[in-house]
């Protein structure tokens, strides 16, 4: 079958089974920043965007994305290049591969939530596990980023 998505803003088709997952369609067409952990739904590096929101793209059937705008870790570069100077600083990348969806769920929370507390940082981020548990370290990172973007602002 055909699939109709606008990925990171271009209208793309891709060909797909009808079981496929969205992960495999995409890592098969070269977005392999979208990382493959669990592949049960439980890790969260397979976070990408679908409308604006953050879904696990190796729990949702690529069909379901037809028609849909899917946003992926290639899609937002510029915002994760930032967001990574912040990780480095605190020490938090260490083998960096959470770090794709981590960042689709920081750019989600962003996106909800002006100022958020620690709490609610730790709530959008809960689906991402850290491998190396780094977790306080982004949890400064991402407040750190966070403040940044709000002084910009003022
Ligand atoms: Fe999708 Fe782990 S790979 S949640």
């Amino acid at each position: 079958m055909k699939i109709n998505i606008t990925l990171n803003g271009e209208k793309k088709v891709f060909n797909a089974n009808y079981d496929d997952y969205l992960i495999d369609v995409l890592r098969k067409n070269g977005y392999l920043g979208v990382k493959k952990g669990c592949d049960t739904g439980s890790c969260g590096a397979c976070s990408v965007h679908m409308d604006g929101k953050v879904v696990l793209s190796c729990a949702t059937l690529a069909c379901r994305a037809d028609g849909h705008e899917i946003t992926t870790i290639e899609g937002v570069q510029n915002e994760a290049t930032k967001i990574a100077k912040y990780f480095a600083n605190e020490g938090v990348e260490q083998c960096g591969f959470c770090s794709p969806g981590t960042v689709m769920s920081i750019l989600y929370l962003e996106k909800c939530i002006e100022n958020p507390t620690d709490e609610e940082i730790l709530h959008y981020l809960n689906g991402n596990l850290c491998r190396c548990s780094g977790y306080q370290g982004q949890l400064r990172a991402i407040r750190m980023y966070l403040e940044a973007k709000q002084d910009e602002k003022s």
